[in-house]
């Protein structure tokens, strides 16, 4: 099975860009940039990998992105991520990046798009993977510097296909973006948010009907509600579950208890996704391995989790018929 899931084709569409910021790299960048992490090494860094909450993990995540000034940063990050995805057999993913994180600290909105862009252009040509880019909100900021992000980021709207909603989730509502995901949607954009991962499934409810996402991400709490699970699978509405990120965050004990084959079991549109892999252990067939193993997933159930993640993709109608036509074959040779 394991064999299977290595070169099965596949999409993601729960990345963080700087999330798959690996040691080496953010070393290799602190130098360039003489900049100092309060790490002596890649293995020390490493270390301090031990989350008890999502916030754990936030304040490490974003005390890494200091790393990245310069296009050429944002284009050796995201080109490294693309060599692992062609590895992996990934053919076509759904990249967040988090603008505010960097503008912040005084970078331009053009040169994290462009030397994202650059490398997702190349990736295309030489690698065959498509690939779309979302513009992520900082749910623990305000919705004005939301506002602000966006109307940044419009000047380059034709670089992204939608915008998401990140960071810490408690306290911070979908009902506090309202106006920017309004916005969002008046220029012709996607909807998707974080959702349910440690919030209450009212997030969900509200990102549904408050934010009108097009997509999930995580929705891990939709178990809670019954009518929630319902109305998810009535509007098909794609979830990006992330099962090791889920273990290393605690939002699940043990990968038993994970959620998404009992999602799969009740008609729900759930993918397999990594996250953050650098901070979580693994890529996406390490999480594809590691709930196979631990939910005794059936060759089906892991054919179904990979058309998912095409069928409910932004890709065209044409580019989805041409994976899952690609998916067939896999699975018939
Ligand atoms: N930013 C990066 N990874 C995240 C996650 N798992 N949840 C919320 N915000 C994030
Ligand atoms: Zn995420």
């Amino acid at each position: 099975m394991i064999e299977l899931i290595k070169e099965m084709p596949k999409a993601e569409l729960h990345l963080h860009i700087e999330g798959s910021l690996e040691p080496e790299l953010m070393f290799q960048l602190a130098k360039r940039n003489n900049i100092n992490l309060p790490y002596a090494n890649e293995e020390e860094l490493r270390k301090a990998y031990e989350f008890g909450n999502l916030q754990d993990f936030l304040d490490i995540y974003y005390a890494g992105c200091n790393v990245l000034i310069y296009e050429q940063d944002f284009y050796d990050l995201t080109i490294a991520y693309f060599r692992k995805a062609k590895e992996q057999s990934i053919i076509h993913t759904e990249i967040f990046f988090d603008p505010q994180s960097h503008t912040s600290r005084g970078i331009a909105m053009e040169t994290i798009v462009k030397g994202i862009r650059r490398a997702m252009k190349e990736a295309e040509v030489q690698w065959d993977i498509s690939s779309y880019l979302i513009l992520s909100f900082l749910r623990h900021l305000s919705e004005e510097s939301a506002i602000e992000t966006l109307e940044a980021a419009l000047a380059m709207k034709d670089e992204f296909i939608a915008v998401g909603l990140d960071s810490t989730e408690l306290g911070n509502p979908p009902e506090k973006f309202r106006n920017v995901f309004e916005m969002a949607a008046k220029h012709g954009l996607l909807k998707v948010a974080h959702g349910g991962e440690e919030g209450p499934a009212q997030y969900i409810w509200d990102s549904l009907s408050i934010l009108k996402i097009d997509r999930l991400d995580h929705g891990n709490r939709a178990m809670e509600d019954v009518d929630l699970l319902k109305k998810l699978a009535e509007q098909k509405i794609g979830l990006t579950l992330c099962p090791l990120s889920n273990l290393k965050l605690q939002v699940v004990k043990n990968l038993m208890n994970h959620p998404i084959k009992k999602m799969l079991d009740l008609g729900l549109l759930v993918t397999v996704n990594s996250d953050d892999p650098s901070y979580f252990g693994g890529y996406i067939n390490e999480n594809f391995e590691a709930i196979t193993n631990a939910l005794d997933l059936s060759k089906t159930d892991i054919k179904k989790l990979a058309a998912n993640s095409f069928n409910v993709s932004f890709a065209s109608a044409s580019r989805k018929q041409e994976m899952l036509l690609e998916l067939e074959e896999y699975f018939d040779n």
